[in-house]
């Protein structure tokens, strides 16, 4: 259901009299947006201010012939002009009734489907498996999952995509772990999670080796940072004034600290690796692990036998493991065309860019050279290897081939975002600029100790305990007994658990969708659960309320086939701003699809909510004065509870009938 559609061809009809150019006719239709101030107005036009000059009039004047031509008599209660010439609309409550009637009698609320839908392909998700997945994977899912369906709801044709992360350097790691420390017992009888020892084992070498290989660099460092410290001294010395001087003495004075605390960090960190006896045995015994994993994932890219045999074993299993936590996500993807899909493409791909020229050599690397950049994105390596850029430009003409995307989103952490800036530049220089590509970034998901969140174990088992602590806390919060029987709700244990189970995983797809996509945000299981504030909890809260309240008042006689039917009367403001933000439930999708920002959604719900709440506290809706009044109120209840229960839905996010 649309507001501002009608309400601007409306516009439209009054404009085209007055402006021969159709363009300024689009451009002051623009202008026609929601007020900013609900007591003035629901929606304002500022159209005549900018007319002035085309049509040499005082705006008032112009305000004045618009709104002369203009027929909103049906969708208006009051089109009045103010200040200098801003056009005033209030709608017209049986207009809104009419509104909330449709969207009462509609599975989808009356929201259209767009008159041009594109095709959008969704790329989200695609943790490199083999690896832990972390929870900015998580992060990604539930942020990807709900753009698609929002889109989907809209009318797009949406393509969603797991670009797994399947080929790269962890199966190395895996591969090298399975030929030098596998259990075959424990690989047999949970291969998961031998694989992810196998990772974790490879993986502490290989961070102690490195930092052995560290610690002459940072003494480099150091000695780099002291000396140009005595260069300054001295430059100081014989100019003691000079302020500029000075500055640069107290930041080389920094930078020999910092590099002192580095190098130290360093010793600790080897010194704690040291006290581990196996690891020392190990690390002597496997000398530069970091190079033969390399090597296993050379050999692996080269179409070896034995590790192209190892690597499909381990695939399957790493796949079992991050569909536990789709599944309890409820997330599904249109397909899975993982990074080594494209191998065999790679080859072609890059030859026909260097055919073309627009890959060139750079010591005896493969790169395309970008205009605005400091430096080219490489495509293949001195020692012939492909990069994670390459196969994403792979990825992106086969996506082109096989879906002809309008749009293709990539929904990956902000750390990338210089990756895809690149790629973009690319991407348009080898002749696929037609489509609008995106980086959705999201910032990172930090503890509350203000460093990035980490769980436990930092792996997907941590990831499945995170959910079921998320779960738990919710049946505390939730279903505690004492705050069951205060509310007067009985319910047996199966009951409780689906409750807690809704309300546990919605506190964390909500979390992560209602902060601002770019910026971090701190993961706080308290907070999450709350049943007050900007929560899942709270609106899930919101929609039984309204369930229990139809459930009372068919008790007491008022079926639902009885109010169904009745008309909407909208006569007290709170009934009016309930009504007005429902009917802009489409409005606002689109905008929240404008950029991308889910949190609009989640905002529109939780303003919902407190309207509902508000609406409930002024106006009496069992008890009210007469039957016409109660059949009223029960179906504009009945129209909020729909409406949390899709939005809440698009969003991933389930409800539960009593709470
Ligand atoms: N596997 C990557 C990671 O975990 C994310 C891939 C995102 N998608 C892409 N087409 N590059 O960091």
């Amino acid at each position: 259901m649309q507001i501002l559609k009608p309400i601007r061809q409306r516009f439209r009809q009054a404009l085209e009299q007055l402006l021969d150019d159709p363009a300024l006719v689009e451009s002051s239709l623009e202008r026609i947006v929601p007020s900013r101030d609900p007591t003035l107005a629901d929606y304002q036009a500022n159209i005549a201010m900018p007319l002035q000059k085309v049509l040499g009039k005082p705006p008032l004047q112009i305000a004045q012939s618009v709104v002369d031509k203009l027929d909103l008599s049906d969708i208006c209660q009051s089109v009045s002009i103010a200040g200098a010439g801003y056009i005033n609309l209030r709608l017209s409550p049986s207009w809104l009734a009419d509104q909330l009637q449709l969207a009462h009698a509609d599975d989808r609320l009356g929201v259209t489907q767009v008159e041009a839908p594109k095709t959008i392909i969704i790329d989200y998700s695609s943790p490199n498996v083999a690896k832990p997945m972390h929870v900015g994977h998580i992060r990604s899912t539930v942020i990807g999952a709900a753009i698609a369906q929002v889109l989907r709801f809209l009318g797009h044709k949406v393509i969603t995509d797991n670009h797994l992360g399947d080929w790269g350097t962890q199966f190395g790691m895996i591969i090298y772990g399975y030929k030098n420390f596998c259990d075959p017992e424990a690989y047999k009888k949970h291969p998961v999670a031998e694989l992810s020892r196998l990772y974790r084992k490879v993986q502490a070498i290989s961070g102690y080796q490195e930092a052995l290989g560290q610690n002459s660099k940072l003494e480099q460092a150091i000695e780099f940072a002291k000396k140009r410290v005595e260069q300054v001294q001295t430059k100081l010395a014989a100019a003691p004034a000079d302020k500029k001087i000075a500055k640069e003495l107290a930041a080389a004075e920094r930078q020999v600290a910092t590099a002192i605390e580095e190098l130290q960090g360093n010793h600790k960190k080897i010194e704690e690796a040291q006290k581990d006896a196996v690891l020392m045995a190990e690390s002597k015994a496997h000398p530069a692990i970091y190079e033969r994993v390399l090597a296993e994932t050379a050999a692996l890219h080269h179409g070896d036998v034995a590790n192209l045999k190892l690597w499909s074993e381990f695939l399957p299993n790493c796949r079992q493991e991050i569909d536990t936590i789709y599944r309890r996500l409820n997330v599904h993807f249109d397909h899975w065309y993982g990074e080594s899909f494209y191998h065999e493409m790679l080859g072609a791909v890059v030859e026909d860019l260097f055919a073309k020229n627009l890959a060139v050599q750079s010591d005896g690397a493969l790169c395309v050279f970008l205009d605005g950049f400091d430096s080219p994105m490489i495509v293949r390596k001195q020692d012939g290897a492909y990069l994670y850029a390459t196969t994403d430009i792979a990825t992106a003409m086969f996506r082109e081939r096989e879906f002809s995307p309008d749009v293709c989103l990539y929904v990956v952490d902000h750390r990338q975002s210089d990756h895809f800036k690149k790629l973009f530049a690319v991407l348009e220089k080898i002749g696929l600029g037609h489509t609008d590509f995106r980086h959705i970034s999201f910032g990172t998901v930090m503890g509350t100790d203000g460093k990035p969140f980490k769980t436990r174990s930092g792996s997907t088992v941590g990831l499945e305990s995170m959910l079921d602590e998320a779960v738990a806390r919710a049946m505390e919060v939730v279903c505690n007994p004492e705050r069951l029987t205060g509310v007067g709700i009985q319910m047996d244990q199966p009951e409780r658990e689906q409750i807690a189970q809704t309300v546990g995983l919605g506190a964390i797809k909500y979390a992560d969708l209602a902060h601002n996509r770019t910026s971090d945000y701190v993961f706080d299981m308290d907070k999450m659960v709350r049943l007050e504030g900007n929560t899942s909890a709270y609106i899930q809260y919101s929609y039984a309320r309204i369930r229990s309240i139809l459930r009372k008042a068919e008790e007491k006689g008022h079926e639902p086939s009885e109010w169904s039917e009745a008309s909407l009367n909208l006569t007290e403001p709170s009934e009016m701003a309930l009504a007005l933000h429902l009917v802009r439930f489409e409005e606002m999708l689109h905008q929240s699809m404008q950029e991308y920002t889910p949190n609009l959604i989640t905002e529109y719900l939780y303003e919902l909510a407190k309207l509902f709440s508000s609406f409930y506290d002024q106006c009496s809706v069992l008890s009210a004065s007469n039957a016409t009044e109660v059949r009223s109120r029960l179906k504009l209840s009945s129209v909020v509870a729909k409406t949390l229960k899709v939005g809440l839905e698009l969003l991933g996010i389930g409800v539960v009938e009593r709470m």
